[in-house]
C-alpha cells in the first residue's frame, strides 16, 4: 500500500500564523535549466513547460534573455518563446539583465520579467560583469521601459545570507539593496539563497528587518537553493512571517553557473508535500509533478535529489 492510501501526510496546522494559499513560482525550467551540462533540447523545455501546466502550476519561469555566451543553455529563448503554447491563467515570466535582454523580451512579446541583483560585491561581478552600483544603473532604463509597456517586473536579489568569496552577508546590507530594487519599481522582491546556505534565524531576523524597514511581507518571496538540506525550514519559516510567495524547481533541478557550490533549488514537490501537510492551498497536483520530475530525469539521465519525488515514483 503507498503511503497516500494512509492518509498520509497528515493535515494538521502548524502553529503560528500560517497564509492560507502560497504562490509556487516554479523556476525549474529557467534555474533548473541554466545549470545543466548539456543543454536541454529545446523540444525537452517546450514538453517541460507543458507538463508544468498540466500539472497546475500557475507561474512558470520560462528562460532568460541573458548574453547566450555567458548561459548558452538558454540561448534558445526566442525560439522556445516563440513556440511556446501559452496556457490561459498561466504566467511566463523570463529574466531580463539590460535593455538589450528587454529588447528581447518586448520582441518575443513578453508580458512579466525579472531582474535579478545582487547583494554583494563579488558575485555582482561574476554575475553581471558590474557592480552593486552598476547593476542599479543597468536595470534602471530596462524598469522604466518595462513598466511603460504594462509589463510587471520581478526584482531578484542574489547573495542574501552567504556569499562564496564574502561570507556572511548583513541583513543591513540585503535590506539596503533589497529596498532600492523596489523603490526602482519592483513589484516583488524575491530573497535568493543563491549556494543554499542559509538558517531559519537568519530567514527570520531577514524578513524582520525587511518589515522593520517598511517593507510589506506581501512584497517579498523567498527563493532557497538547497545545497546544505535547510531549504525546506527556511521557506517554513519565512511562511510563519507571513511571505506567501515561494520560488521551487520541478525535482529539485537547479543552481547558478556563476555561484560556486550552487546546487538545485528547493524542490517544488517537496515544498507542495509540507504545504498539503499544513493544509495550505497551492493548485498543484502532487502526482503529475512527480510524474513531470521522473520524466525529466530521464531525459537528463540522472535520478531528481528531490526526496519526494524518490519516494513517491516508486
Ligand atoms: P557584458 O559582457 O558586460 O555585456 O555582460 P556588454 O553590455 O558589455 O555587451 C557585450 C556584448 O553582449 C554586446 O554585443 C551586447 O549587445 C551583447 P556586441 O556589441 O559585442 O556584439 N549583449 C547581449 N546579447 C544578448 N542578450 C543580452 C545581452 N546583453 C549584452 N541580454 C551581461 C553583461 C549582463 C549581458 C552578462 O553578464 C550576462 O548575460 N549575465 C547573465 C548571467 C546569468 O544569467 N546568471 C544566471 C541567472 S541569475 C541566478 O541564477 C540567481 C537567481 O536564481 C536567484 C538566486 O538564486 O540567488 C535569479
Ligand atoms: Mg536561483
Amino acid at each position: 500500500m503507498g503511503v497516500r492510501e494512509l492518509g498520509l501526510p497528515e493535515r494538521l496546522t502548524a502553529t503560528g500564523e500560517l497564509p492560507s494559499r502560497v504562490t509556487i513560482w516554479e523556476v525549474g525550467p529557467r534555474d533548473g535549466l541554466q545549470n545543466e551540462a548539456a543543454t536541454v533540447p529545446v523540444d525537452v523545455k517546450l514538453e517541460f513547460l507543458d507538463r508544468l501546466a498540466g500539472a497546475g502550476l500557475t507561474t512558470l519561469e520560462a528562460t532568460s534573455f541573458v548574453h547566450p555566451k555567458w548561459v548558452p543553455q538558454l540561448a534558445d529563448a526566442e525560439e522556445l518563446l516563440g513556440r511556446l503554447d501559452r496556457r490561459p491563467g498561466v504566467r511566463y515570466p523570463v529574466l531580463v539583465p539590460n535593455e538589450r535582454g528587454l529588447d528581447r523580451a518586448v520582441a518575443a512579446g513578453v508580458g512579466h520579467i525579472a531582474v535579478f541583483g545582487s547583494a554583494t560585491e563579488t558575485f555582482a561581478k561574476r554575475n553581471l560583469n558590474t557592480s552593486v552600483d552598476g547593476q542599479f544603473a543597468m536595470f534602471e532604463p530596462v524598469l522604466a521601459r518595462a513598466r511603460a509597456e504594462g509589463m510587471e517586473v520581478r526584482g531578484y536579489l542574489s547573495m542574501c545570507f552567504g556569499d562564496p568569496w564574502e561570507g556572511v552577508v548583513s541583513a543591513e546590507q540585503v535590506v539596503r539593496v533589497g529596498k532600492r530594487l523596489l523603490d526602482l519599481g519592483c513589484s516583488q522582491l524575491s530573497l535568493g539563497d543563491t549556494i543554499g546556505v542559509a538558517t531559519a534565524g537568519q530567514v527570520e531576523r531577514l524578513i524582520d528587518a525587511f518589515v522593520a524597514a517598511g517593507v510589506g511581507v506581501d512584497a517579498l518571496a523567498v527563493h532557497f537553493h538547497d545545497t546544505y538540506g535547510q531549504a525546506l525550514a527556511n521557506t517554513l519559516a519565512a511562511l510563519r512571517r507571513g511571505v506567501s510567495t515561494v520560488d521551487s524547481s520541478a525535482g529539485g533541478l537547479g543552481g547558478c553557473p556563476y555561484a560556486e557550490s550552487a546546487t538545485g533549488n528547493l524542490a517544488t514537490e517537496d515544498l507542495v508535500w509540507m504545504l498539503d501537510g499544513l493544509g495550505i492551498e497551492h493548485g498543484a497536483d502532487l502526482d503529475a509533478l512527480v510524474a513531470t520530475s521522473t520524466w525529466m530525469a530521464q531525459r537528463l539521465g540522472r535520478p531528481s535529489p528531490s526526496r519526494v519525488v524518490k519516494a513517491l515514483a516508486g
